[in-house]
């Protein structure tokens, strides 16, 4: 009896500890007004350094802001935190945005980009969307 109960504790641990049992990861984008599910399907990869936001953000937004170019501060995931990640892409505010220093990144890009710099961004909360 006492070794059947071990065995069954063992598996409930075995069986909460897999990753299957993560949380849901979603990010609203207020651009597009989706809701982007990031904890599984192609997101999933795309929003990882080697996925396509991350690979984006390295190539383009780093080609400038890498800490060598002084008139463009440098950036990484945790310069920012969620919310003013978000406010970056869905306003457009930064100048290098309005002076076309974005042109040839296309709009699903910028939303990898995004949930690239979301998902590794200095104050990670686990956000569930509806959409
Ligand atoms: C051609 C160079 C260049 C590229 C490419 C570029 N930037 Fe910039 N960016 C700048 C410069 C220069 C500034 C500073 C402008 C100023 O004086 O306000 C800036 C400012 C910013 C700011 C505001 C500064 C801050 O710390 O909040 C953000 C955010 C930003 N850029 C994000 C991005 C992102 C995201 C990308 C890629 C999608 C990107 N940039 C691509 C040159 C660039």
């Amino acid at each position: 009896m006492k070794q059947i109960s071990a065995l069954v504790m063992f598996l409930v641990i075995l069986i909460y500890s897999l990753p299957a049992h993560a949380k849901p990861v979603s990010r609203f984008d207020a651009a597009s007004n989706t809701c982007r599910v990031l904890s599984e399907g192609p997101l999933y990869w795309e929003s990882y350094a080697w996925g396509e936001g991350g690979k984006t953000f390295k190539a383009k937004c780093q080609s400038c802001h890498n800490g060598n170019d002084k008139s463009a501060p440098f950036l990484w995931t945790e310069s920012k935190n969620q919310d003013a990640w978000n406010r970056v892409f869905a306003t457009r505010y930064p100048k290098c945005a309005q002076d076309g220093s974005w042109k040839g990144i296309s709009d699903e890009q910028l939303r990898m980009t995004n949930d690239y710099l979301w998902r590794f961004a200095n104050d990670v909360a686990e956000n569930v969307c509806r959409g």
